[in-house]
Protein backbone atom coordinates (compact mmCIF):
# COMPACT_ATOMS: atom_id res chain seq x y z
CA UNK A 1 0.00 0.00 0.00
CA UNK A 2 0.94 3.68 -0.83
CA UNK A 3 1.91 5.84 1.96
CA UNK A 4 -0.57 9.06 2.28
CA UNK A 5 2.11 11.16 2.10
CA UNK A 6 3.76 10.35 -0.55
CA UNK A 7 0.31 11.12 -2.85
CA UNK A 8 0.64 14.69 -1.61
CA UNK A 9 0.63 17.13 -3.84
CA UNK A 10 3.43 20.19 -3.26
CA UNK A 11 3.50 23.28 -5.41
CA UNK A 12 7.24 23.81 -7.41
CA UNK A 13 7.52 27.05 -5.34
CA UNK A 14 6.79 25.19 -1.86
CA UNK A 15 9.44 22.75 -3.28
CA UNK A 16 11.92 25.68 -4.03
CA UNK A 17 10.96 27.31 -1.19
CA UNK A 18 12.10 23.95 1.15
CA UNK A 19 15.21 23.27 -1.15
CA UNK A 20 16.18 26.95 -0.49
CA UNK A 21 15.80 27.30 2.89
CA UNK A 22 16.49 24.31 4.80
CA UNK A 23 20.21 24.71 5.44
CA UNK A 24 19.47 28.41 6.91
CA UNK A 25 16.52 26.55 9.20
CA UNK A 26 18.83 24.25 10.47
CA UNK A 27 21.39 26.50 10.61
CA UNK A 28 19.32 29.14 12.71
CA UNK A 29 17.63 26.11 14.66
CA UNK A 30 20.84 25.13 16.02
CA UNK A 31 21.67 28.58 17.32
CA UNK A 32 18.03 29.76 18.80
CA UNK A 33 18.25 28.74 22.82
CA UNK A 34 14.98 27.85 23.13
CA UNK A 35 16.51 24.30 24.20
CA UNK A 36 19.41 25.80 26.12
CA UNK A 37 19.80 25.33 30.14
CA UNK A 38 21.22 29.27 30.42
CA UNK A 39 17.70 29.79 28.81
CA UNK A 40 16.02 31.39 31.98
CA UNK A 41 12.99 33.97 32.45
CA UNK A 42 15.40 37.08 31.57
CA UNK A 43 17.02 35.43 28.93
CA UNK A 44 13.80 34.26 27.39
CA UNK A 45 12.41 38.31 27.54
CA UNK A 46 15.79 39.31 26.03
CA UNK A 47 14.66 36.47 23.60
CA UNK A 48 11.40 37.78 22.76
CA UNK A 49 12.30 41.10 22.75
CA UNK A 50 14.79 40.54 19.30
CA UNK A 51 12.08 39.05 17.93
CA UNK A 52 9.46 41.93 18.46
CA UNK A 53 13.00 43.71 17.14
CA UNK A 54 12.43 42.28 14.04
CA UNK A 55 9.09 41.10 13.42
CA UNK A 56 7.49 44.99 14.19
CA UNK A 57 9.40 46.44 12.01
CA UNK A 58 9.47 43.49 9.35
CA UNK A 59 5.71 43.22 9.61
CA UNK A 60 4.83 46.97 9.33
CA UNK A 61 7.34 47.39 5.86
CA UNK A 62 4.79 44.35 4.89
CA UNK A 63 1.68 46.63 5.11
CA UNK A 64 3.51 49.39 3.87
CA UNK A 65 5.18 48.28 0.99
CA UNK A 66 1.83 47.84 -1.15
CA UNK A 67 2.45 44.50 -2.56
CA UNK A 68 0.58 42.08 -0.89
CA UNK A 69 -1.63 40.47 -2.99
CA UNK A 70 -5.20 42.13 -3.13
CA UNK A 71 -6.69 38.36 -2.31
CA UNK A 72 -4.71 38.01 0.93
CA UNK A 73 -5.65 38.94 4.52
CA UNK A 74 -2.76 39.93 6.17
CA UNK A 75 -4.42 41.73 9.27
CA UNK A 76 -5.25 37.89 11.11
CA UNK A 77 -1.95 36.56 10.44
CA UNK A 78 0.01 39.86 12.05
CA UNK A 79 2.11 38.57 15.25
CA UNK A 80 3.12 42.09 16.53
CA UNK A 81 0.50 42.54 18.46
CA UNK A 82 0.63 39.08 20.48
CA UNK A 83 4.40 39.55 21.02
CA UNK A 84 3.32 43.27 23.01
CA UNK A 85 1.00 41.15 25.27
CA UNK A 86 3.55 38.75 26.33
CA UNK A 87 6.55 41.67 26.80
CA UNK A 88 3.39 43.29 28.82
CA UNK A 89 2.86 40.27 30.58
CA UNK A 90 6.91 40.30 31.13
CA UNK A 91 6.70 43.13 32.92
CA UNK A 92 7.69 46.03 29.85
CA UNK A 93 5.75 49.02 30.21
CA UNK A 94 4.71 51.06 27.06
CA UNK A 95 7.83 53.68 27.06
CA UNK A 96 10.15 50.16 27.17
CA UNK A 97 8.34 48.71 24.52
CA UNK A 98 8.93 51.62 22.46
CA UNK A 99 12.56 52.33 23.17
CA UNK A 100 13.25 48.66 22.47
CA UNK A 101 16.02 48.28 19.31
CA UNK A 102 14.46 47.48 16.01
CA UNK A 103 15.73 46.09 13.32
CA UNK A 104 16.55 48.17 10.13
CA UNK A 105 18.24 45.82 7.95
CA UNK A 106 15.41 44.07 6.64
CA UNK A 107 14.34 41.87 3.10
CA UNK A 108 13.56 44.25 0.37
CA UNK A 109 10.12 43.64 -0.02
CA UNK A 110 9.19 44.96 -3.75
CA UNK A 111 6.78 42.89 -4.77
CA UNK A 112 4.09 40.22 -4.15
CA UNK A 113 6.82 37.69 -4.69
CA UNK A 114 8.75 38.95 -2.20
CA UNK A 115 5.70 39.64 0.09
CA UNK A 116 5.10 35.56 -0.26
CA UNK A 117 8.51 34.65 0.56
CA UNK A 118 8.73 36.65 3.48
CA UNK A 119 5.05 35.42 4.71
CA UNK A 120 6.66 31.89 4.32
CA UNK A 121 8.99 32.27 7.14
CA UNK A 122 6.90 33.93 9.10
CA UNK A 123 4.43 31.76 9.01
CA UNK A 124 6.54 28.04 8.94
CA UNK A 125 7.64 29.65 12.32
CA UNK A 126 4.55 28.90 13.76
CA UNK A 127 4.97 24.96 13.27
CA UNK A 128 8.47 24.96 15.39
CA UNK A 129 6.52 27.04 17.78
CA UNK A 130 4.31 24.16 18.68
CA UNK A 131 7.24 22.56 19.39
CA UNK A 132 9.48 25.54 21.70
CA UNK A 133 5.67 26.18 22.99
CA UNK A 134 5.39 22.61 25.19
CA UNK A 135 9.72 23.63 26.06
CA UNK A 136 9.00 26.95 27.64
CA UNK A 137 6.05 25.70 29.54
CA UNK A 138 7.62 23.03 31.22
CA UNK A 139 11.37 24.58 31.81
CA UNK A 140 10.23 28.61 32.36
CA UNK A 141 6.38 27.84 33.79
CA UNK A 142 5.23 30.27 30.79
CA UNK A 143 2.05 29.78 28.37
CA UNK A 144 -0.35 31.98 26.31
CA UNK A 145 -0.96 34.22 29.37
CA UNK A 146 2.15 34.86 31.16
CA UNK A 147 4.91 35.37 28.35
CA UNK A 148 5.26 32.93 26.02
CA UNK A 149 1.52 33.53 23.18
CA UNK A 150 3.69 34.31 20.18
CA UNK A 151 5.10 30.25 20.41
CA UNK A 152 1.26 28.99 20.37
CA UNK A 153 -0.02 32.28 18.41
CA UNK A 154 -2.27 30.25 15.63
CA UNK A 155 -3.46 27.79 19.06
CA UNK A 156 -5.26 25.02 17.70
CA UNK A 157 -5.41 26.72 14.48
CA UNK A 158 -2.26 26.28 13.88
CA UNK A 159 -1.95 23.10 11.13
CA UNK A 160 -5.18 24.64 9.39
CA UNK A 161 -3.65 27.94 8.48
CA UNK A 162 -0.28 26.71 7.30
CA UNK A 163 -2.24 24.08 5.05
CA UNK A 164 -4.40 27.83 4.02
CA UNK A 165 -1.30 29.63 3.78
CA UNK A 166 0.42 26.57 1.04
CA UNK A 167 -2.93 26.25 -0.62
CA UNK A 168 -2.55 30.21 -1.38
CA UNK A 169 0.98 29.68 -2.62
CA UNK A 170 -0.01 27.05 -4.58
CA UNK A 171 -2.32 28.73 -6.42
CA UNK A 172 -0.79 31.67 -7.71
CA UNK A 173 0.51 31.77 -10.89
CA UNK A 174 4.21 32.68 -10.73
CA UNK A 175 6.74 32.21 -13.66
CA UNK A 176 10.20 31.31 -12.87
CA UNK A 177 11.30 34.13 -12.27
CA UNK A 178 8.66 35.48 -9.61
CA UNK A 179 9.59 31.42 -8.47
CA UNK A 180 13.07 32.59 -7.80
CA UNK A 181 12.13 35.74 -6.34
CA UNK A 182 9.81 34.45 -3.60
CA UNK A 183 12.96 32.32 -2.64
CA UNK A 184 15.14 34.81 -2.93
CA UNK A 185 12.73 36.98 -0.76
CA UNK A 186 12.53 33.98 1.94
CA UNK A 187 15.95 33.38 1.81
CA UNK A 188 16.87 36.75 3.02
CA UNK A 189 14.56 37.07 5.91
CA UNK A 190 15.94 33.96 7.20
CA UNK A 191 19.63 35.42 6.64
CA UNK A 192 18.21 39.03 8.42
CA UNK A 193 16.59 37.80 11.07
CA UNK A 194 19.47 35.23 12.24
CA UNK A 195 22.20 38.51 12.05
CA UNK A 196 19.76 40.84 13.80
CA UNK A 197 19.09 38.36 17.00
CA UNK A 198 23.32 37.99 16.41
CA UNK A 199 23.60 41.49 16.94
CA UNK A 200 21.17 41.14 19.72
CA UNK A 201 23.44 38.76 21.57
CA UNK A 202 20.81 36.62 21.67
CA UNK A 203 21.76 33.23 19.93
CA UNK A 204 24.48 30.63 21.16
C1 LIG B 1 14.52 26.16 17.75
C2 LIG B 1 13.70 26.74 16.91
C3 LIG B 1 12.89 26.03 15.87
C4 LIG B 1 12.45 24.74 15.82
C5 LIG B 1 12.66 23.64 16.85
C6 LIG B 1 11.73 24.58 14.57
C7 LIG B 1 11.11 23.42 14.18
C8 LIG B 1 10.38 23.29 13.03
C9 LIG B 1 9.68 22.09 12.63
C10 LIG B 1 9.63 20.80 13.45
C11 LIG B 1 9.11 22.32 11.44
C12 LIG B 1 8.35 21.34 10.57
C13 LIG B 1 6.98 21.18 10.99
C14 LIG B 1 6.22 20.23 10.10
O1 LIG B 1 6.73 19.80 9.05
O2 LIG B 1 5.10 19.94 10.47
C15 LIG B 1 9.43 23.68 11.06
C16 LIG B 1 9.02 24.27 9.90
C17 LIG B 1 9.37 25.54 9.53
N1 LIG B 1 10.05 26.46 10.29
FE1 LIG B 1 10.94 26.10 12.05
N2 LIG B 1 11.74 25.76 13.91
C18 LIG B 1 12.42 26.67 14.66
C19 LIG B 1 12.63 27.99 14.37
C20 LIG B 1 12.21 28.60 13.23
C21 LIG B 1 12.41 30.01 12.93
C22 LIG B 1 13.06 31.01 13.88
C23 LIG B 1 11.90 30.22 11.70
C24 LIG B 1 11.83 31.50 10.91
C25 LIG B 1 11.81 32.71 11.43
C26 LIG B 1 11.37 28.96 11.21
C27 LIG B 1 10.78 28.78 9.99
C28 LIG B 1 10.19 27.60 9.56
C29 LIG B 1 9.58 27.42 8.27
C30 LIG B 1 9.51 28.44 7.15
C31 LIG B 1 9.05 26.14 8.25
C32 LIG B 1 8.24 25.49 7.14
C33 LIG B 1 9.03 24.49 6.34
C34 LIG B 1 8.12 23.81 5.32
O3 LIG B 1 7.47 22.83 5.68
O4 LIG B 1 8.07 24.27 4.19
N3 LIG B 1 11.58 28.01 12.16
N4 LIG B 1 10.21 24.23 12.05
Amino acid sequence: MQSKARDVYVPPVLQDLRAGTAELHIALEKRLPFFSDQLDADAFHRLMQAYYGFYQPLETALLDSACIPADFDLAPRLKTPTLQRDLHNMGESTQGLERLPICRKLPVIDSGAACLGVLYVLEGATLGGQILRREIATRLSLDADNGAAFLDVYGAATGRRWRDFIEYLGACPMDVDERAAVVAAAQTTFSCFERWLESREVLA
